[in-house]
């Protein structure tokens, strides 16, 4: 008998993705050194767009917060295409590239690459790269273990996007089954989640934000006010002001929110989820104000976790820009100037800007989810 370590082991504890690839990475290395990157990106059918999803790449970063279609990405198409992976054995075909994501990848000195595409059921999802600094490392031996860690690492993803699929499926039959309606159409969700996305990209730089938490910040911010159902129609629909009595309820939808998902989670056995603090965060700390005036904890400042502060400008903003049962829509500029004087006081002031700076984003975010019947 002798004692053997897992080299794999930190791939059995509940780690973010993105931890989980890159202790893949280091045992890959511990192999073939040369192979200084493990990137992953997503697919989206619906827009065709290819996003940065995870990358291991350490200091060197050369594409966070990237998107291209895949209509454009020639390369990548090909691949495609033909349904096998490529090896690029040496910089030639990066330095022909005219795709600025082709540009970044020759720039930082990679000199060979290996592109995987990934299914699942049948269905492509994204690619994983593997990039190295030398030429011609890419042999049938190497390609032969880098395929298994591929298949693994895209087996990691597919379990993590499934996770979250089901407690998508979960909060969603949640709120169909209590019955109760929500006065926030599906289209002020669209929107309220594209400018979280928007502001979150903006505070990259400040906050060192990946990709990954952005893009849990785009697909949990809609669920901000699932503690609505919880609160009787005559006070979610009642058509003019609340008192103060109405208002006390009302203001419990923060705290309820975040027992619901505490529940789903424990019912739908969620645990393992990840970045489930930040849903958590979202939908308890997103009427909390800088001043500490807001609710439920009067939260001030930078304890008001980053997430929550994106997410109380984004709601705010479609909230005075839509119409709402107890008020009338109000104009951009109108928002706007109202967001300005919040700034500071209650909402994060980057956050504000984030919006204000990129108006043409904006307007188009509107455009494209215009307001429904329902208001
Ligand atoms: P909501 O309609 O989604 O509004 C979200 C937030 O946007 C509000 O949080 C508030 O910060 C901001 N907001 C929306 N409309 C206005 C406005 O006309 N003026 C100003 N200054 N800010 C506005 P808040 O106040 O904590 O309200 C939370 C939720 O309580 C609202 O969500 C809405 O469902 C309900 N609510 C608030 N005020 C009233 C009201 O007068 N009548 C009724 N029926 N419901 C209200
Ligand atoms: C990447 O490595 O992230 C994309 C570059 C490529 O087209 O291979
Ligand atoms: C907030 O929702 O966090 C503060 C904005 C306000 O109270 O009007
Ligand atoms: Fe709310
Ligand atoms: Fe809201």
């Amino acid at each position: 008998m002798f004692d053997h370590r897992d080299t794999l082991e930190d791939l059995n504890s509940h780690l973010p993705l993105k931890d989980k690839i890159i202790s893949a990475h280091q045992v890959i290395k511990q192999n073939y050194d040369s192979i200084a990157r493990i990137a992953v990106t997503l697919y989206d059918p619906q827009t065709h767009v290819l996003k940065t999803y995870v990358d291991s790449s350490g200091e060197d970063k050369p594409l966070q917060n990237y998107q291209a279609s895949l209509d454009k990405a020639h390369s990548l198409k090909a691949i495609l295409k033909k349904g096998r992976p490529r090896v690029v054995n040496n910089m030639v075909t990066f330095e022909k590239g005219e795709q600025e994501h082709t540009k970044r990848i020759g720039r930082q000195g990679y000199a060979a690459s290996y592109t995987m595409p990934m299914f699942h059921r049948g269905e492509f999802f994204g690619f994983l790269f593997f990039n190295s600094y030398e030429t011609d490392v890419f042999t049938e031996k190497v390609l032969k273990e880098l395929d298994v860690f591929g298949h693994l690492i895209s087996l990691m993803i597919i379990n993590e996007l499934s996770t979250v699929k089901v407690m998508d499926a979960a909060l969603k039959t949640t709120r169909k089954i209590t019955h109760l309606r929500d006065p926030e159409t599906g289209s002020h969700l669209d929107r309220m989640s594209r400018y979280s996305r928007l502001i979150a990209q903006s505070l990259v730089g400040k906050y060192q934000l990946n990709d990954e938490y952005i893009e849990y910040v785009f697909m949990f911010s809609p669920l901000h006010d699932i503690g609505k159902i919880a609160i009787p129609d005559s006070i979610l629909l009642k058509p003019g002001p609340l008192d103060d009595t109405e208002r006390n309820i009302m203001n419990t939808h923060a705290r309820k929110g975040r027992e619901m998902i505490d529940d789903i989670v424990t019912n739908f056995n969620l645990d393992g989820i990840p970045h489930l603090d930040i849903l958590r965060n979202i939908a308890e700390y997103h009427h909390e104000a800088l001043n500490g005036s807001g609710y439920p904890a009067g939260k001030s400042k930078s304890e008001i976790p980053l997430e929550a502060r994106i997410v109380a400008v984004a709601d705010v903003f479609d909230a005075l820009t839509s119409r709402r049962p107890y008020k009338e829509a109000w104009s951009n500029d109108e928002a706007f100037d109202l967001l300005k004087q919040l700034a500071g006081e209650k909402l994060d002031v980057d956050c504000v800007h984030a919006l204000i700076d990129n108006r043409s984003d904006i307007e188009q975010i509107q455009q494209q989810f215009k307001e429904d019947i329902y208001g």
